[in-house]
């Protein structure tokens, strides 16, 4: 059986990733792709109980101590939940990976990025494409308002921090275009999921994965007939 395809959706907060991750998984499926949708910090029972330590844990931690739970959670939700899907043939779209705590844990908070490399070989999975959503911080901010959301340990630091996030993730992007697709996330929901699968079908055929502009509506035949 093939391999599935692995996809990671990026960027900081309020940039549209959940929302993006469910309309891409939602698109795939429609083409006859099986797809896990899932999402960091968590997505394996061990994952989403550090998740709860790391986003709603009031005890202050240090940037390193993170950093290996946040690998921790990764660790736990490779070997449980991602590696099977992909080796059943299955697509995993998720929210969130490895370049959140590139993009956090070290432009954000100094932790060096050999350490993180370090940590990175221990879980050993690199995505097959990335896809980078980034917003200017106050549509971002106008977002999160409207979410109206409790803010999490991440969504209360300061506008400095979130700018050296999103340089950050503008950077990962830069080092590793093979992988990844920056996306103009600014524009409406459509014109954010146009731009998302039209990267989808230029990095990863997948046969019936309709054509921009065809709707995302699932297509009869095998698939991608042009309009
Ligand atoms: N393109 C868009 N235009 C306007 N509003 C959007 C757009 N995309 C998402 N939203 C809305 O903005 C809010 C934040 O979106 P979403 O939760 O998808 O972002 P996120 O990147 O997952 O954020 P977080 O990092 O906090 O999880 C939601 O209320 C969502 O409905
Ligand atoms: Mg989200």
């Amino acid at each position: 059986m093939a391999h599935g395809r692995f996809i990671t959706l990026e960027g900081g907060e309020g940039a549209g990733k959940s929302t993006q991750a469910r309309l891409l998984a939602a698109a795939l499926e429609a083409a006859g792709v099986p797809v896990v949708l899932t999402r960091e910090p968590g997505g394996a029972p061990g994952a989403e109980a550090i998740r709860a330590l790391l986003l709603g844990g009031s005890a202050a931690l240090l940037p390193g101590t993170e950093t290996l739970l946040h690998f921790a959670a990764r660790h736990e939700h490779v070997g449980r939940t991602i590696g099977p899907a992909l080796a059943a043939g299955r697509w995993v779209v998720c929210d969130r990976f490895t370049d959140s705590t590139r993009a956090y844990q070290g432009f954000g908070l100094g932790v060096a990025a050999g350490t993180i490399a370090a940590l990175d070989a221990l879980v050993g999975l690199v995505p097959d494409l990335t896809l980078v959503l980034d917003v200017p911080p106050r549509t971002a901010a106008r977002r999160l308002a409207g979410r109206g959301n409790a803010a999490d340990r991440y969504e209360r630091l300061d506008a400095a921090f979130h700018a050296r996030v999103r340089a950050g993730f503008r950077a990962i992007a830069a080092e590793a275009p093979a992988r990844c697709v920056l996306i103009d996330a600014a524009g409406p929901v459509e014109a954010v999921q146009a731009a998302i699968l039209a990267a989808v079908r230029a990095r990863l055929p997948a046969p019936g994965l309709a054509p921009a502009g065809a709707g995302e509506k699932k297509q009869g035949g095998a698939g991608g007939a042009p309009p």
